[in-house]
């Protein structure tokens, strides 16, 4: 069984990068997902990932992030997490050290303190900016259509990179996935979204694959939407299959603005991926492979 790792988005491909050299040099898939998103926290030009990063309507970044360990089924999770530069460290902490799945809030905080971690402060370049200019933006176009949410949804239609989502097998078929994002930009104070639920921005399992998500995280939270794609997979569909049915069911209500992407990895190595966005990108790397390499898709409905 050959080792690979795929990640979310353009920015996937240095946490892939990261993840197949952890697990090349005999680190677990635990590890690979937990490195490799890391490096995603810390990249100062990724603005929707990470402490500094766009922030909710009131201008406070509050982080979402989650584990998942596919021999076990273990997993942690952080809701709302504010002042923390690697959620994904604390969400691993909490599957490790704690009876718990999910902290949000005040209560993550406390937490990570507990645990060791530093509080902090800081922008990335160019987040607050963006922040103070969308609440311009917003504040007008929603006084002519007075929908504040509807209207931020609309604004983000082209503006959807935001979620590192991570998945690792291992030659021995263990797998591991997790994720980490400053959620919706613009978001409601306190909103916590996919990234931070089992079974809607992650789920895996050694016995069939993994699947994760990136988009509006309310319509993988409302549809169970990883948990989903698993399902399927361990019904007989390959990923593709799998990801494309999950994302066809999510349509069918037309309940929300704008799409979510599903990217699922099965315990043989086989890649899928979907989405009800315009289109989708995910970086894959395997053993035979030098470098990761960035794949596109288009959209279910375009
Ligand atoms: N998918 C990330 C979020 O909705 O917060």
């Amino acid at each position: 069984m050959k080792r690979v790792m795929v990640a979310t988005w353009d920015f996937g491909f240095k946490a892939v990068a990261k993840g197949l050299a952890i697990l090349k040099s005999g680190g677990s898939p635990l590890d690979a997902v937990e490195e490799g998103i890391k490096v995603v926290e810390d990249d100062l030009e990724v603005l929707t990932v990470g402490l500094g990063g766009l922030p909710n309507f009131k201008g406070e970044v509050e982080l979402d992030a989650s584990i998942m360990d596919g021999g076990t089924l273990r997993c942690g999770a952080v809701g709302a997490l504010k002042h923390i530069r690697h959620p994904i460290s604390v969400a691993r902490k909490v599957m490790e050290l704690t009876p718990h799945i999910l902290l949000v809030g005040e209560g993550a905080l406390e937490f990570a303190l507990k645990c060791g971690f530093k509080q902090e402060f800081f922008w990335k370049p160019n987040a607050r900016e963006k922040w103070v200019e969308m609440l311009e933006k917003i504040k007008r176009e929603a006084l002519e259509e007075r929908s504040f949410y509807g209207k931020v949804l609309r604004v983000m239609r082209d503006f959807w990179r935001e979620t590192v989502s991570v998945i690792a097998l291992d030659t021995n078929c263990s797998m591991a996935a997790g994720n980490s994002t400053a959620g919706l930009f613009m978001k409601m104070p306190g909103r916590v979204g996919d990234s931070a639920i089992i079974g809607a921005g992650i789920y895996v399992d050694n016995r069939t694959g993994g699947a994760v998500t990136t988009g509006v995280g309310e319509i993988a939270v409302n549809y169970c939407l990883s948990k989903r794609v698993c399902d399927l997979m361990s019904m007989g569909l390959n990923p593709h299959e799998a990801c494309e049915k999950a994302i066809c069911e999510t349509l069918y209500l037309k309940n929300f603005i704008n799409g979510i992407a599903v990217l699922a990895l099965n315990n043989k190595g086989d890649v899928g991926a979907a989405t009800s966005l315009k289109e989708f990108t995910y970086a894959y790397q395997d053993d035979d492979m030098d470098r990761p390499e960035l794949k596109k898709i288009r959209g279910i409905l375009t």
